[in-house]
């Protein structure tokens, strides 16, 4: 047995308990609601019951149930009913004897006292069980309201040989009222706890002021453990904060109506799918955005795994523009769909759009930039010829592979149907018109690849090697992650607002990022670089509306082709997740 005294048990638990507004509650469960007692009815209850799980420990594998050590325990023991899984997994649940009443602070109650007298046998083992218990971390989980209770604790004492006991805990219950949203009672959002050691002098009368509980190693004296515990109530201050926050963005009759079967997103369910003005501009920008997504995706992905050597950096030129020009079918494909089910007609147009519309403009722009390095006479400006062979290579190889996608994009089937009169669209507050939830859209997005993005544009402007491929991959992922959540989340205020017209916002909310990406691109010519003259400076906004317009082109893209798909989570996760 390892002599060292450990200071009493490490008590940490991980805490995510966000339980949110008065309409967010994951599936499974039901809120409950308190109110303080003599007020309680049918729809809430007073007495708030505290259980405990068993404990754990990192260092050892063998979990103990609570019953095991020597705590105090209920009088009336009772076990919810544990689903499957947690039976499984071993967890105890059953009640403690620590009960108290909502909103009705304790300071320092007792629960029980527990004697160990040195001339019984069974009293010495029990406190070695409990001190190999604290020997070895072992950890509580409490549970209130089926939410876990955060142990917090600091570990001050540390005397060698003495056992220091938690003997006592402050609890502290987090509540958010629901008196300002007009239903009665309170939810409980959190509840944290914190362990003391206090050595109670008198057992009947508590003061909670004592030096802390001494155990020694050697069982010498005979020695009493008081538990105790005090609890005290407060309301959340950071629920208020969200919920004020979700009446300013969504008005307060939506928050309170989101959990109202008839408003909101169902309410535009027959107009979800009515097609949008310029649909035939919105089928194109999506096709050529796969075209780019593959591309992107692919050229990366092959650069990760270390087949374009970064020091070579035409290979990763080469790579995206032979995937480009051979990715011409998806495109096609993703163009004639979209614009059938807008309902669409002119489809030698779409395809023709897809395939000249963007390409078309990089070329121009492309070629522009090239007449300025002709007359410079620079060694950078691209030889006739291989512009050429560009131009065969879009005309010759990526057309007809545009025709081919739209061929069979085209033979698709229209799929949806919508409401003969379009819906009324109510008065919409600042946050969920469509400028502001673009701008704010883009913001996320364009964090995540704000720090990379400085050292690519050194590796462009400055010829510095870029050689953090896998990293940038990483940052590709995130990218889309997060263009997809925030466009799913703006598209679902918008539903739950009533307002149908979400094909071109979604689009434009992740691909708003590309305003930021030039933004940031100005910021970096004026403050990093040190160009002078009307051609360079020509030259490098050239290029830098090359790689804004595929950027938006690629963002906007990877969430609105699935949105019928955002709008499918919407309804099935969204609605599951937040009755
Ligand atoms: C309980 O204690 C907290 C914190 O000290 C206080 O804010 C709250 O008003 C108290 N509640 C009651 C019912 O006394």
């Amino acid at each position: 047995m390892k002599t060292r005294a450990k200071p009493v048990w490490r008590l940490v638990l991980s805490f995510i308990a966000l339980r949110s507004c008065a309409a967010f509650y994951l599936p499974g469960l039901a809120p409950v609601s308190f109110c303080e007692e003599g007020t309680s009815g049918d729809e809430c209850q007073s007495t708030i019951q505290l259980f405990v799980n068993r404990l754990d420990s990192v260092e050892s594998v063998l979990p103990y149930e609570y019953d095991v050590f020597d705590f105090c325990q209920d009088a009336e023991e009772k076990r919810p009913s544990e689903n499957l899984g947690q039976v499984l997994f071993g967890e105890r649940i059953e009640t403690s004897p620590y009960k108290f009443n909502f909103n009705k602070n304790l300071t320092c109650e007792k629960v029980c006292t527990r004697t160990y007298d040195i001339s019984a046998k069974d009293d010495k083992k029990k406190l070695d069980f409990l001190k190999s218990g604290m020997q070895l971390n072992y950890q509580h989980h409490w549970i209130i309201d089926n939410m876990p209770v955060t142990w917090c604790y600091n570990s001050a004492f540390n005397k060698k040989n003495m056992y220091y006991l938690f003997n006592h805990v402050d609890i502290m219950i987090t509540y958010h009222s629901g008196a300002t949203e007009g239903w009665k009672g309170a939810r409980l959002v959190g509840a944290t706890l914190e362990p003391k050691s206090i050595k109670h002098e008198d057992e009947n009368k508590l003061t909670c002021d004592g030096p802390p509980m001494e155990i020694p190693n050697e069982f010498t004296s005979n020695t009493k453990v008081t538990y105790s515990y005090s609890v005290k109530f407060v309301v959340s201050l950071w629920f208020t904060l969200m919920c004020a926050f979700g009446d300013i963005l969504l008005g307060n009759d939506q928050v309170n109506g989101l959990s109202q079967e008839e408003s909101g997103w169902k309410q535009v369910h027959g107009d979800v799918f009515r097609p949008p003005r310029k649909g035939m501009l919105l089928s194109v920008f999506l096709g050529q955005g796969t075209q780019i997504f593959i591309m992107t995706f692919t050229t990366l992905f092959l650069a990760c795994l270390g087949f374009l050597s970064p020091a070579n950096r035409g290979a990763l030129m080469t790579c995206a523009v032979v995937l480009w020009v051979l990715l011409g079918t998806p495109a096609g494909y993703v163009s004639a769909r979209l614009y059938k089910t807008f309902g669409g007609e002119k489809w030698k147009t779409n395809v023709l759009l897809t395939a000249l519309l963007c390409p078309g403009i990089v070329f121009a722009d492309f070629f522009l930039m090239n007449l300025i390095l002709w007359v410079e006479g620079s060694s950078a400006a691209i030889p006739f010829g291989t512009l050429v062979a560009i131009l065969a290579l879009w005309f010759g190889i990526s057309m007809p592979l545009t025709f081919i996608g739209a061929y069979f994009g085209f033979k698709k089937p229209q799929p949806v149907r919508t409401n003969q009169i379009p819906r009324q669209i109510p008065e919409q507050s600042f946050f969920t018109k469509p400028i502001p939830g673009i701008i704010m859209g883009g913001i996320l997005p364009f964090g995540c690849i704000f720090i990379q993005l400085f050292f690519i544009l050194n590796s462009i402007w400055s010829h510095q090697m870029y050689y953090m491929f896998g990293f940038l991959f990483l940052v590709f992922i995130i990218l889309l992650i997060t263009c997809s959540e925030a466009t799913i989340l703006l598209c679902y205020f918008h539903l739950c607002a009533e307002d149908y017209h979400w094909w071109w916002r979604s689009f434009l909310t992740s691909g708003f990022t590309a305003v930021y990406l030039f933004i940031y691109a100005v910021h970096y010519f004026f403050s990093k670089l040190q160009i002078v003259g009307a051609a360079s400076t020509i030259l490098y906004f050239g290029y830098t509306m090359i790689m804004v317009l595929i950027f938006f082109l690629f963002t906007g893209e990877w969430r609105t082709k699935y949105s019928p798909s955002t709008y499918g989570i919407v309804l099935s996760e969204f609605h599951i997740a937040w009755p």
